[in-house]
């Protein structure tokens, strides 16, 4: 097998572990969204997109939100450990290409707050993925209240075209589509209380 395959088979493998049911299709999931927007995307932005997330497949490593008092603190050490992961199984798999590694660990340390139009492709087909497969079970293991606050979150990362993509999303439950009216009417209003970070760790 050519070491690039073995990558996405050994960043599959690791995240069909997770704890979080949704990881797996939400890997996957972003690599569809990621080559919807950018039908081009070289492989440091499709393995990115597919392993942004490896940190949280592994307990005995992953990064803890109780060990960070804020949540952007958090999710820039899930997002650095997740790069690091990633470049140790580009080792293990015999990749050996130093722009490929560079760029790849750029890619996921960016990729809860973009920066770049390669990183903000990355936020937006991660946040797409989200309101696409993760949702529904975000709010099976959430309170309402906190599941607006992540669908705000979220919805506010992504770029005007995404926006517009989310729009023809459906999800599932008269619950949830009427929550995404409600962000999208008070995505450009910051209001107490649900303006504060999202505090679920997935
Ligand atoms: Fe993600």
């Amino acid at each position: 097998m050519e070491p690039l395959a073995k990558v996405r088979v050994r960043i599959s493998e690791l995240i069909a572990g997770s704890e979080v049911p949704e990881d797996p299709r939400h890997s996957a999931n972003t690599l569809e969204w990621l080559l919807k927007l950018e039908p081009e995307a070289d492989d440091a932005l499709q393995l990115a997109a597919l392993g942004h997330d490896i940190d949280r497949a592994v307990e005995v490593s992953k990064v803890l939100r109780a060990d960070f008092s804020d949540y952007d603190d958090f999710k820039a050490a899930h997002a650095r450990h997740s790069a690091e992961m990633l470049l140790e199984i580009l080792q293990q798999c015999g990749v050996g290409d130093p722009t490929l590694a560079d760029e790849l660990s750029r890619l996921v340390c960016l990729h809860e707050v973009g920066g770049d139009a390669r990183s903000d492709l990355l936020v937006d087909a991660d946040s797409l993925s989200y309101f696409d497969v993760n949702l529904p079970l975000y709010r099976d293991r959430n309170s309402r209240e906190e599941t607006l606050r992540r669908c705000l979150w979220g919805y506010r990362r992504l770029s005007k075209r995404a926006r517009i993509i989310v729009a023809e999303l459906h999800p599932p439950g008269a619950e949830l589509a009427l929550m995404m009216a409600e962000v999208v009417i008070r995505a450009d209003k910051w209001n107490e209380p649900f303006d504060r970070r999202p505090e679920s760790i997935s």
